[in-house]
């Protein structure tokens, strides 16, 4: 397994829309352990292959606390969904920034295929429904900080800049939160 490294906003690889995977096969397989191994590594609790780079629709998640229960999402697809759940939520790909989006529903049913090309169904709610939503997003090249305003998001943008222009010298101060990092 390899680590790889994740793109950071605003890097324009990020608005890529993944195309579906035709087949899963060995090389899907491989991204998907790579991508398990890049998330816990971060740590967050999911990834897209978009993050890494790989434009393709595939998406790892692990929402249990003991991080012993890796899923994998090929080709997915929210087919059903219900209510709307208010969360904080913060991104691999944007890090050190958290924020409350109110978009996203609270149950939804997601069609997919797993790492042996199998089709299954999934009903989730909680914390996975919020980290799918925000992964498949991520294929969609959209990222969380696109629900907030644009004065916010330009305030993000150069915030991200002005830590990447330090980093080497020190390690950057990270505003800290409970919140998922997916
Ligand atoms: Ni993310």
């Amino acid at each position: 397994m390899a680590k790889l490294t994740i793109l950071e906003f605003p890097d324009p690889r990020l608005r890529t829309r993944a195309a579906p995977v035709v087949a899963v096969d060995d090389s899907i397989r491989t991204l998907i352990d790579d991508m398990l191994e890049t998330m816990y590594a971060a740590p967050g609790i999911g990834l897209a292959a978009t993050q890494v780079n790989v434009h393709k629709r595939v998406l790892v998640a692990d929402v249990s606390q003991e991080q012993d229960r890796p899923l994998a999402f090929v080709n997915p697809e929210i087919i059903e969904r219900d209510g709307k759940t208010e969360a904080e939520e913060g991104c691999l790909s944007v890090p050190g920034i958290f924020d409350k989006l109110t978009t996203r529903s609270a149950r939804i049913r997601v069609r997919a295929l797993d790492r042996n090309g199998k089709p299954f169904e999934l009903d989730a709610d909680g914390l996975l429904a919020v980290c799918i939503q925000h992964e498949m997003d991520h294929l969609e090249g959209k990222l969380f900080v696109d629900y907030l305003s644009e004065l916010k998001r330009t305030r993000i943008r150069k915030k991200l800049e002005k830590e990447r222009r330090e980093r080497g010298s020190h390690p950057a101060a990270r505003e800290r939160s409970n919140a998922p990092v997916i």
